[in-house]
């Protein structure tokens, strides 16, 4: 059976959740493999707004939900967000949310190393969501953090926690001038955490491994874009995982030649959240029109994101690093009306034509990208259910994406809802 993934190929917020939740219907088990609940994923189904953060995008068609070893977990933002919607008569049964026992915990010291970092880092603060998703990544890979299976050890686990808490004060108070924290407090926070997640633990990767053999087919979630990926990214600005396709390999446990379909997201303009070089970023009224007629303000944080025109450079890095088969083209509905629509189609550096993203943080500085132009169009998308009821200069814009990045198009999206959409492929039978 054919997996399938569905991968940020900008700075995030493409519309990964929309398009989750759609191809969940063909799917049994949605995986999240990295990142944490510092992605935020919008589900609009008729008038009803659901946002996600660490619960899969698979929620809300009652698919069985996976969060993999690769993915950092704060365990209260988790027992919020499955109350909320087991309130909602969603997630009812323990087993239709599984956690990796050897997924990582965000705990209250990570959160206050991230914010005390930011606040240091003054007018070079990276703009992170503030959620400890670094110091966590870090804990874990200077082997220091602490994961599900250790908080399911009652005996060995107040020891765990308790070992290092005063160097980690330490840092928090004399380095970062921070409040330290309570250890006694986090243990019986943590405590509680067993109760009411315990059930849901287990290794995820086994259980993968076996529904796949049983021929259920899986759908992973990327969260965040392959521009903020650790080591692809626009470093330092990026998050702290990995989170192009290779990811799924190593974050859910489950071996590359397993994974089928890669799906790259894109918005049909670009965006982005937080500091960092964004060389299509407009700061004039066609920007601000692209916020406003987008409703381009963060899913978690709320911020107001960075607009731009889309830049195929980037796609075409992403369509490299992910081995993308198809795109996910979002938020073409949001271009109607501009009389004229850019597109960058290559980048000029020191005077010299590139064709990928500079590793050097200064040179990204000095990037001049080149457009071409394109006629837009008047008419609202919405109603649009394939290409055929889309205007003309709309079809055409969507194919000189197709042109410029190499990729073809799976899936049009033209409004927020689960039905404004145009389907031109299920990946699940390709
Ligand atoms: P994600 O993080 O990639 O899941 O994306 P977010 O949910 O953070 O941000 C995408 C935003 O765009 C959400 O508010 C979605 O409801 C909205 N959205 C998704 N697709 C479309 C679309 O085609 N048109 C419009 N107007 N909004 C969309
Ligand atoms: P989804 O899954 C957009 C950005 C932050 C910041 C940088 C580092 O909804 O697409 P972090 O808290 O991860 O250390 O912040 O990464 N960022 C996102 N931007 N969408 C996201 O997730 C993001 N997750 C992190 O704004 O610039
Ligand atoms: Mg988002």
């Amino acid at each position: 059976m054919p997996a399938v993934a569905v991968i940020g190929a900008q700075w995030g917020d493409e519309g990964k959740g929309k398009v989750v939740d759609i191809l969940a219907e063909h799917a049994d088990i949605v995986v999240r493999f990295q990142g944490g609940n510092n992605a935020g994923h919008t589900l609009v189904v008729g008038d009803e707004t659901t946002v996600v953060h660490l619960i899969p995008s698979g929620v809300l068609q009652g698919k069985m939900c996976v969060i993999g070893n690769g993915v950092v977990v704060d365990p209260w933002v988790l027992i919020e967000e499955r109350d909320a919607l087991r309130s909602r008569g969603l997630l009812e049964g323990d087993d239709q949310l599984k956690i990796s026992d050897r997924a990582h915990l965000i705990l209250p010291y990570h959160r206050a190393v991230d914010a005390a970092r930011e606040r240091i880092r003054g007018g070079g603060a990276l703009g992170t969501t503030g959620r400890g998703i670094g110091p966590t990544y870090e804990d874990k890979m200077s082997r220091e953090g602490l994961r599900f299976a250790d908080l399911m050890d009652v005996k060995s686990f107040p020891d765990l926690l308790e070992n290092g808490i005063d160097r980690r004060n330490r840092y928090l108070t004399d380095v970062l001038s921070a409040e330290p924290v309570d250890y006694k407090q986090m243990l019986d926070d943590c405590n509680r955490v067993r109760d009411q997640l315990g059930a849901h633990v287990t290794d995820t990767s086994v259980f993968l491994d076996k529904s796949m053999s049983s021929g259920r087919r899986l759908l992973f979630e990327g969260g965040q874009g392959t521009m903020l990926d650790i080591d692809h990214g626009t470093y330092p600005f990026v998050t702290s995982s990995n989170t192009v396709s290779g990811a799924i390999a190593t974050g859910a446990g489950v071996a590359p030649n397993r994974i089928g379909t890669v799906v790259g997201m894109c918005k049909a303009y670009t965006t982005r959240v937080g500091a960092g070089p964004f060389p299509t970023e407009l700061n004039d009224e066609d920007g601000e029109r692209l916020r406003k007629d987008g409703g381009e303000f963060g899913a978690t944080t709320g911020r107001p994101r960075r607009c731009g025109w889309f830049d195929a450079v980037l796609v075409r890095q992403a369509a490299r690093l992910n081995g993308l088969d198809g795109l996910a083209v979002t938020k073409l509905d949001v271009l109607t009306g501009f009389e004229k629509i850019k597109v960058c189609t290559s980048y000029d550096l020191d005077g010299e034509r590139i064709e990928s993203f500079p590793a050097s943080r200064t040179a990204v500085n000095r990037i001049v990208p080149n457009y071409e132009e394109l006629p837009g169009w008047s008419e609202p998308l919405e109603r649009a259910r394939s290409l055929d009821d889309l205007p003309a200069n709309a079809r055409r814009y969507v194919k000189c994406l197709e042109d410029l990045t190499g990729v073809p198009s799976f899936l049009v999206s033209v409004g927020a809802r689960r039905t404004e959409t145009i389907i031109l492929r299920n990946p699940f039978a390709s």
